[in-house]
């Protein structure tokens, strides 16, 4: 079993980047500037995982819940997703990264669904590293969705059942063969999951900063790497003998 010495480095780490709003708020500036800020904070972020080794990065950009926000949030959201892609997809190709989207990508305008689709085919094979964006992205919606897919191939005559087990349902998530976080970050200080990741966080190390997410500096990311360099990860079992 993984022990301290196992997760000097998180393999995969999974960021909720919460707080544009409040930042916004605090600054007397409206929300979308806040956004506008913390897609500045999304570039630094890629760059210090990829400084750190860390090979897959997911971040929880739109949630299916964030649909219900002010339209013209949602509108500036999106319009801001367009200028990430825009902007990042040179360094994804420097770096060989590969773009993953996770969420249900059918409620996104399809014009956004057709260039995200774009990046995520010109980047399949890339081996540097993963950058998965959680777009109307709700757990509870993957489960639902594998849940259907299974039921599916159960009633075609393909699966038993009794066959179902837990590799059953990994098998049907938006990007089955990615690991499961080992860390998710928090910013701003909510203790909540907000539906991200329901199944893959079962055994994920948590870590919430207070700091809001047009804040986070790499001071930040480094304190969260040491938090979750000092954590040990039991899986249910004894303390392993140190
Ligand atoms: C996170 O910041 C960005 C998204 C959820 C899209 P918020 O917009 O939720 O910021 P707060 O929580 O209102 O401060
Ligand atoms: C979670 O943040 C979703 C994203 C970061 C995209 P929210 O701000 O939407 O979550 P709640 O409303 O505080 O739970
Ligand atoms: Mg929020």
């Amino acid at each position: 079993m993984p022990t301290t010495a196992d997760n000097a480095i998180p393999a995969h780490m999974a960021i909720i980047m919460d707080g544009n709003g409040r930042w916004a708020r605090q600054h007397g500036l409206p929300r979308l500037k806040g956004h506008e800020a913390g897609a500045e904070t999304v570039r630094c972020v890629i760059r210090y995982c990829r400084d750190a080794g860390i090979k897959v990065l997911t971040l929880y950009a739109f949630s299916t819940e964030n649909w219900a926000r002010p339209p013209a949030e949602v509108l500036g959201l999106m319009s801001l997703l367009k200028n990430f892609l825009r902007d990042n997809e040179p360094e994804l190709h420097e770096h060989r990264v590969r773009l993953r989207i996770i969420g249900r990508r059918g409620d996104l305008e399809s014009s956004i669904v057709r260039e995200l689709e774009r990046v995520e085919r010109a980047t399949a094979a890339y081996t540097g590293g993963q950058l998965i964006l959680a777009l109307s992205y709700s757990g509870r919606s993957e489960l639902v969705q594998a849940t259907r897919a299974i039921a599916e191939e159960v009633k075609r005559g393909a699966l038993r059942p009794e066959a179902i087990d837990e590799a059953t349902i990994a098998a049907h998530l938006y990007a089955p063969d990615v690991p499961d976080p080992d860390l998710i970050v928090r910013t701003s200080g909510e203790l909540r999951i907000s539906n991200f990741l329901l199944w893959q966080c079962a055994y994920s190390e948590l870590y919430v900063t207070p700091v809001l997410w047009p804040d986070f500096r790499e001071a930040d990311f480094r304190a969260a790497l040491d938090a979750y360099r000092q954590r040990q990860r039991r899986y249910g079992r004894v303390e392993a003998a140190q």
